[in-house]
Order: structure tokens, then C-alpha cells, then sequence
């Protein structure tokens, strides 16, 4: 196995609370381990375009508390073709690179799984988006700060739904996955998540009325995961207006504030941990694989597992917001 003296590290696909925290880790592990570091900008594409910059210890000071990412983050059409990846090899090479440390969701693990089979290239990835869909890890990088953004959010929705007596639909991001809906309906004691988890033959929309939402209450919060397929929030919120026009109704779309904002202590633990696990993982010889925590463990996950598999909603926490919604 070829010696590791440099590693190049990038962020990809939409930024997440915490990957500063991330690269930070990625960063002061690998120099701590006696390596080299290259901050590659705007992800693969400052790959394919050679936009990487020698990383020092004081690259990545003042750092863990801020939102976004110091890389700058991009997602990348051209690393999907061939040339673009052969590119993107070239300039590993000619900046002395050995492996790639990629912090991203789905895409940019997925990315990275190819990069690594085309190119026989050490690669670990770190789970960074608001998202929480990775498979093998239980939180993803920028989750709880996504969380507690949007509870603060809908605590101050819920303040106006109350004092004018209506129902609000709360759209949340989080792509094909509903962990940031579900979540944050029960931490902000919302009435409903409507998420594509749950995308079965039964209305979500017509059971929730028909379940009695107003039997004790005047005012409701759903909160509605984003999707393409039905429209979300808007989709629900229309419904109501033509099947149930005694509701008075409206809609809130969270967007990409989700995205923003300093990390929470959780995150940034999170972040820190992962990035030494990352390093440590290389030394190990370990490759391809995501590291993620599990039952409070740092684990290694093969990429093909980490992105084609469904991380599933568990049950229980459907059950808990449907006891606690009477
Ligand atoms: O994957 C993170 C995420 O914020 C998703 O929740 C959302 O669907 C998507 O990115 C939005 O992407 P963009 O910033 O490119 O609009």
C-alpha cells in the first residue's frame, strides 16, 4: 500500500453546520500524524480546476464556531463524466496528493466511490448535511444545528398560528428523508410531519383531520418535508383550502436558513471526532469507507453501504408524535 505523506481535503454539495469544525479536525489530525494538507476548493470542482492551497495549523484557526465552509462547497456536473474525474486525478498527482478526505452527503460520497474505483485513490468520506440520510451513522454533521434551527423557527410560528387561531405548514429540507420533519414536529410539539417516509397508499393530510386535530386546540403546526413529487407545504396547504375552507391556513417554507448559522456544541463534537477518526483511519490503511458514529462509537462504513442503502425512520418516533398530538 502506498505511503500517505500529503492529503487533500474538500467539502461538497450543500454546506452544513459544522464542516469548518470538520475540516478543522481533518486538518490539525493529519499535521499532528506528521502529514501535509491541501484545502481544494469549491469541491471537485477546485479538483478538476485546481484550486487547492497548502492548509497550515493557523489555516483553520477561528474556525469551529462558524456556519458554512472556509472551502467553499460546489456540486460538481463535471466530476460526473470521465474526463472531468481524470482531470481531478491529474491534479491530485501533480499536487503530490496521496488520499482525499471528502466531506459531503449522498453525492459527494457517491462521487468519491467512483473517484476511488477509477483511480485506485485512498478515499474517506465524513458525513456532512443538514440531511441526516446516511446510512451506518446515526447523526450526520450539521443535523442538530438543522434541528435547532428549525424548532426556534416554528416556536415563533407557533406564537402567530395562536394568536390568529390557524393551521400553519412548515416546510423543512432534508431531500428524500424526513429526519429533520419528524424531529423537529416532536421537539417543537407540532400537531403533524408529513414525510416521504411515510409516502403510503394512506392520506397523511386527510388523517390528520380526520384524527380530530381541533378537538382541544385552535391553532396547528404541520410540519411537511420538502418534495418534488407533491409540491410539499404548498401542495397540503391548498388541499385544505379547497376541502376544508372553514381552516384558515398558511404556509411557511424554512428553505435555506435550514443551511446556516453557527454550529451547535453537538455538532461541532460531532465534526471533531469524525475528523480525527478520519485520520486515524487512513494511518490504519483503511479505505473508501464513510466513519460514522454509532451508539456513541466511531464506525466504519463502506461507501456502497453508507449510500445505497435507506436510513430508516425508526417507528417509534412516528408512534411518540402521534400519542403526543391528541
Ligand atoms: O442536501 C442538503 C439540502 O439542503 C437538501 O435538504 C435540499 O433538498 C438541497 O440540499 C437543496 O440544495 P440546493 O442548495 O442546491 O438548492
Amino acid at each position: 500500500m502506498a505511503k500517505i505523506s500529503t492529503i487533500g481535503i474538500l467539502t461538497s454539495g450543500g454546506d452544513a453546520p459544522g464542516m469548518n469544525a470538520a475540516i478543522r479536525a481533518v486538518t490539525r489530525a493529519a499535521i499532528f500524524n506528521g502529514w501535509k494538507v491541501k484545502g481544494i476548493y469549491r469541491g471537485y470542482e477546485g479538483l478538476i480546476n485546481n484550486e487547492i492551497k497548502d492548509f497550515t495549523s493557523e489555516s483553520v484557526s477561528n474556525t469551529i464556531q462558524r456556519g458554512g465552509t472556509v472551502l467553499k462547497t460546489a456540486r460538481s456536473d463535471d466530476f460526473m463524466t470521465v474526463e472531468g474525474r481524470q482531470k481531478a486525478y491529474d491534479n491530485m498527482k501533480a499536487n503530490n496528493i496521496d488520499a482525499l478526505i471528502v466531506i459531503g452527503g449522498n453525492g459527494s460520497l457517491a462521487g468519491a466511490q467512483v473517484f476511488a474505483q477509477e483511480h485506485d485513490v485512498p478515499c474517506i468520506g465524513l458525513p456532512g448535511t443538514i440531511d441526516n440520510d446516511l446510512y451506518g451513522t446515526d447523526s450526520t454533521i450539521g443535523y442538530d444545528t438543522a434541528l435547532n434551527t428549525i424548532v426556534e423557527c416554528v416556536d415563533k410560528i407557533r406564537d402567530t398560528a395562536t394568536s390568529h387561531d390557524r393551521i400553519f405548514f412548515v416546510e423543512v429540507m432534508g431531500r428524500d428523508a424526513g429526519f429533520l420533519a419528524q424531529n423537529s414536529a416532536i421537539a417543537a410539539g407540532a400537531e403533524a410531519a408529513i414525510i416521504p417516509e411515510d409516502q403510503t397508499d394512506v392520506d397523511q393530510l386527510g388523517q390528520f383531520i380526520s384524527r380530530g386535530f381541533r378537538k382541544s386546540k385552535n391553532s396547528s403546526i404541520v410540519i411537511v418535508s420538502e418534495s418534488k413529487k407533491d409540491g410539499g407545504a404548498m401542495y397540503y396547504a391548498n388541499r385544505v383550502r379547497n376541502e376544508y375552507p372553514q381552516y384558515d391556513v398558511r404556509v411557511t417554507i424554512l428553505g435555506h436558513l435550514q443551511r446556516g448559522g453557527k454550529p451547535s456544541a453537538v455538532d461541532r463534537i460531532l465534526a471533531s471526532r469524525l475528523g480525527v477518526a478520519a485520520i486515524e483511519a487512513l494511518n490504519e490503511g483503511q479505505r473508501n469507507v464513510m466513519i460514522g458514529i454509532s451508539n456513541d462509537r466511531i464506525v466504519y462504513v463502506p461507501f456502497s453501504k453508507a449510500i445505497k442503502i435507506d436510513k430508516p425512520i425508526d417507528k417509534e418516533l412516528i408512534n411518540v408524535l402521534n400519542v403526543l398530538s391528541i
